[in-house]
């Protein structure tokens, strides 16, 4: 893979996903809203809404490769608008697999955890999804038709992630700086996932593209915690108070999108294939 475009390079996933890319691959970025300095990547901001666009961009750089990481990845934004959503989520990101298809390229689709309902965990790939929210449902119909359009295109359901990244904001940073500063933290007690580090995950769409694979991926982590176990490792391990984290029910905060109670994923398939995500105390002691 000598050039490969990653999509959504302003969030998350796509800071991630920069700072372990391949040396000597060629990339380019796209973002949308949020301009992003970075040195080893060659940017533009583009709606990927916008099918002219898109189409015109990839006739142009012609890549080996796409990463798509772009997403309105909120939950409850997306309950809130699913048109924005069913925009995004699903026809940009089956427009783009139509691309792939067409210049025989490897294409890689990141979905989520959330395409299951929660009642059976640990979820393997061939599992049954039922999503119980907006976001889940779009990421669900988005990963069918992908595979559909093209067979050889690989999904990646990606967990809940941690770790710092220097520009955007999360969960696991704003935890830390509340939790260093004395400030408590509510945290789930009855809501379940299989958190991984987003360097790692990262690591992990890496590999599965250079290993040529195709289909359904889980790249969950190795622990399964409730949100309230996680945040009193945090605490633990940065040596703050555990008074400080506050546990929860998901009955006790109303939202918009409803919440599996327990979407942790079995990712045994990933690890017989060498990806590798670190345990939580890992990350504290590195
Ligand atoms: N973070 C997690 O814990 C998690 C868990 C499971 C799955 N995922 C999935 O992993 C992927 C990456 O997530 P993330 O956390 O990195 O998301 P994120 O931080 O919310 O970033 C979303 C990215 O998508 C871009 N984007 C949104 N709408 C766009 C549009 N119309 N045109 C072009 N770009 C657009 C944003 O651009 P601008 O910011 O420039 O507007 C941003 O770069 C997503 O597919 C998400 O669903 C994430």
């Amino acid at each position: 893979m000598k050039k490969v475009i990653i999509t959504g390079v302003s969030g998350f996933l796509g800071e991630m996903l920069l700072q372990t890319a391949p040396v000597a691959t060629e990339l380019w970025g796209i973002y949308h809203t949020n301009k992003v300095m970075a040195k080893n990547v060659n940017l533009i901001a583009f709606d990927l809404t916008n099918f002219s666009l898109v189409e015109q961009f990839i006739y142009q750089i012609k890549p080996d490769a796409i990463i798509h990481a772009a997403a309105l990845s909120k939950p409850n934004t997306c309950e809130l608008l699913p048109e924005s959503s069913f925009a995004i989520n699903v026809q940009a990101s089956e427009y783009l697999a139509t691309l792939a298809a067409e210049y025989q390229i490897p294409f890689l689709f990141t979905s989520t955890d959330l395409v299951f309902d929660g009642k059976n965990a640990p979820y393997k790939e061939e599992d049954a999804s039922y999503p119980i929210c907006v976001y889940g449902e779009h990421k669900l119909i988005a990963e069918k038709n992908i595979l559909t359009i093209y067979p050889q295109a690989i999904v990646a359901r990606l967990p809940l992630m941690y770790g710092i990244p220097n520009r955007v904001s999360n969960f696991f940073k704003d935890w830390q700086i509340q939790l260093k500063t004395g400030q408590p933290i509510t945290a789930f007690i009855d809501e379940y996932r299989t958190a991984a580090h987003g360097l790692d995950v990262a690591k992990g769409i890496w590999l599965l593209l250079q290993q040529q694979q195709s289909g359904i991926w889980h790249l969950g982590g190795r622990e399964r915690m409730s949100r309230h176990e996680f945040a009193l490792q945090m605490a633990t391990y940065l040596g703050c108070s555990r008074k400080l984290v506050i546990p929860t029910q998901q009955k006790d905060v109303l939202m918009p999108a409803a919440r599996p109670a327990d979407v942790s994923l079995d990712s045994s398939k990933a690890f017989a294939l060498g990806y590798a995500p670190q345990m939580l105390a890992n990350f504290f002691k590195a």
